[in-house]
């Protein structure tokens, strides 16, 4: 029974990659609760799992279609690489906005003035824990930094609903019930819910009343999201067009990290602002800057997917419009858009120490006009064990010469301290 249905998963996966996913007959959670078999089996769930589940866990359920073995990726739902296809030196394959998981496994060590440092891979990100995936509890932290959540129960159920509940209403509020979910609500594609009817949350995330492991969520963060979201950033930028909380049932993004990080970064602590507008001199140096010591840039195409603001602006048609993956829509921000989490760390993992999405362990990010790399000459200390394509993978495949030939830390895209 099991391997049937494994099988026939297999084969719709696979028919996902070749047709595209959004409103293809081989959509899997389509905005809300997927087919049953996919992720719990009731007469063979996997040895020593629990609630019948298909995986040895939680995470490793979700990664069963999530990962796959033999990907050449960046391939559309696909949010973590195999181990077999990122040996030492090759980058994970995906580039999705929330990232790679597998930059968890990746440790680095290197040696900078006779001292040998180690940068270990589960600093890149959230460690869920996944047997079957080889993914395991974070060491360091023992909970979420500035808050109660233990790290040995991190999973991706731990933010995500499984069963997608969360729905958007036609009147603009989210709920758990009151009217069928008929698609996934996160792509500029997505139609809007009419009277009666639903679509998922942005990213099925878990929405206000959803308890785990002593923490409760007060809503869903606002967002859309192009529907070709997991590909090279080599000449078309992804942008994830983040907004902010109006309509009931609704979070800011920053409050709903904060769900986990209550004393990290949040408004009252002496820490970097959140949920806060730029002002307008902060938007301006956005709209100007486009690298080191080179501020004639054009507002209008000035957006940095390595530095995202929330628009100020939770209507979701706006959101969509500036949703793209073409470079259509790369308008800066104005004085009322916001600083949030998400502007200098990404959700699951990046190729980084704090998932952050940039190296900020250094002054510079390029050196000499390339992508520094232990294979191309660079500075120890830039290259941080990485290969230069390992590198040039963690900015999702940017040319170096998108910045200034010694490009310091992209806090200055917001700054201008350099
Ligand atoms: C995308 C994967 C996925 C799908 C599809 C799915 N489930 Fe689940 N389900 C889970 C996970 C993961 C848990 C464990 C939740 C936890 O750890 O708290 C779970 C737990 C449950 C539970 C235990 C109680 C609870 O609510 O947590 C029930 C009952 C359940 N699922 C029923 C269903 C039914 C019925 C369907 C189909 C309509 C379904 N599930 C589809 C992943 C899934
Ligand atoms: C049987 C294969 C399968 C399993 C198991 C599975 N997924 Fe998915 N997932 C998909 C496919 C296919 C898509 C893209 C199509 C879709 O969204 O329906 C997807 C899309 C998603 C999306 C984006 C949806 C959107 O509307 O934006 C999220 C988030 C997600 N999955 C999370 C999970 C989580 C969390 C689990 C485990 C609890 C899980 N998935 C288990 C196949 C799977
Ligand atoms: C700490 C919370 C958190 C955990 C844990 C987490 N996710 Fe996510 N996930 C998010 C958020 C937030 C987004 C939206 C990211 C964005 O658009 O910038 C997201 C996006 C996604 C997407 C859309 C593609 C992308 O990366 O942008 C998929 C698919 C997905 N998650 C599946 C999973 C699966 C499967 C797991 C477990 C292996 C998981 N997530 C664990 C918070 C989480
Ligand atoms: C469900 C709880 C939960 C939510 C929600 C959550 N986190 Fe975390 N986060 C954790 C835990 C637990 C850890 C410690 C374990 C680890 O680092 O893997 C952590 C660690 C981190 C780290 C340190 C990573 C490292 O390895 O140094 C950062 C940065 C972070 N989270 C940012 C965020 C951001 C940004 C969001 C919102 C998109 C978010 N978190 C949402 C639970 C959460
Ligand atoms: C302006 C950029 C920026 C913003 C905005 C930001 N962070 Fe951070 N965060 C950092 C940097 C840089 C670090 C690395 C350590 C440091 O400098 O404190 C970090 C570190 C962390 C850590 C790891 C702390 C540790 O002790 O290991 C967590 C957790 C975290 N941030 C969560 C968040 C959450 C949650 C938000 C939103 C509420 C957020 N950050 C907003 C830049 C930012
Ligand atoms: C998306 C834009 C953005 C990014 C990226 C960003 N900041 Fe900020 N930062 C702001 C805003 C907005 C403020 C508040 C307004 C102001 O002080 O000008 C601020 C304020 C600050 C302040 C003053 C805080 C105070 O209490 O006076 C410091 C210091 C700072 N940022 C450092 C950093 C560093 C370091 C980074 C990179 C790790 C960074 N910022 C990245 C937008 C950003």
């Amino acid at each position: 029974m099991r391997n049937t249905k494994k099988l026939y998963i297999t084969a719709a996966c696979a028919g996902l990659l070749t047709l595209g996913f959004t409103g293809s007959a081989f959509a899997f959670h389509s905005g809300g609760v997927a087919e049953c078999g996919g992720c719990h089996s009731m007469h063979s769930p996997a040895a020593g799992g629990t609630f019948l589940l298909v995986g040895t866990d939680q995470s490793s359920t979700c990664l069963s279609c999530h990962e796959h073995a033999g990907d050449t990726g960046p391939s559309s739902y696909h949010i973590s690489t195999a181990d077999a296809d990122m040996p030492s030196g090759v980058a994970p394959l995906q580039r999705t906005p929330g990232g790679d998981f597998g930059w968890l496994k990746k440790d680095y060590s290197f040696t900078v003035r006779g001292t040998l440092n180690t940068e270990a891979g589960e600093t890149h990100g959230h460690n869920i824990i996944a047997v079957d995936k080889g993914y395991s509890v974070d060491t360091e932290n023992a909970t979420a930094p500035g808050g109660t959540f233990p790290s040995n129960q991190l999973a991706c159920n731990s933010c995500h609903d499984p069963h997608g509940k969360y729905r958007r209403l036609a009147d603009g509020t989210i709920s758990r019930t009151g009217a069928p979910i008929i698609g996934s609500g996160s792509y500029n594609t997505s139609a809007a819910p009419a009277a009666g009817a639903a679509v998922g949350v942005y990213r099925l995330l878990a929405g206000a009343g959803y308890t785990k492991d002593g923490v409760t969520y007060n809503g869903v963060p606002a967002a859309k999201v192009p529907s070709s979201y997991n590909q090279t950033e080599l000449t078309n930028q992804v942008r994830t067009a983040y907004g902010v909380a109006s309509a009931g049932g609704h979070s800011t993004w920053s409050n709903w990290c904060s769900t986990c990080h209550p004393n990290m970064h949040s408004s009252g602590n002496m820490v970097h602002p959140v949920d806060q507008g730029l002002g307008s001199s902060v938007a301006t140096l956005y709209g100007q800057y486009v690298k080191s010591g080179d501020m004639t840039g054009t507002a209008a195409s000035s957006f940095l997917s390595l530095a995202p603001f929330a628009t100020n602006s939770s209507d979701y048609t706006a959101l969509a419009a500036l949703a793209k993956n073409d470079n259509t829509a790369l308008a800066g921000p104005g004085s009322s858009d916001q600083v949030m989490c998400l502007s200098c760390h990404r959700a699951h993992a990046s190729g980084f120490e704090y998932m952050l999405r940039w190296n900020n362990e250094g002054e510079f990010i390029t050196q000499n006009g390339v992508w520094p790399g232990i294979d191309n000459g660079a500075s120890v200390q830039f290259a941080r064990g990485r290969t230069e394509a390992e590198m040039r993978a963690a900015y999702y495949d940017r040319p170096a010469t998108t910045f200034a030939t010694f490009q310091r830390v992209l806090c200055n895209k917001c700054h201008a301290q350099d």
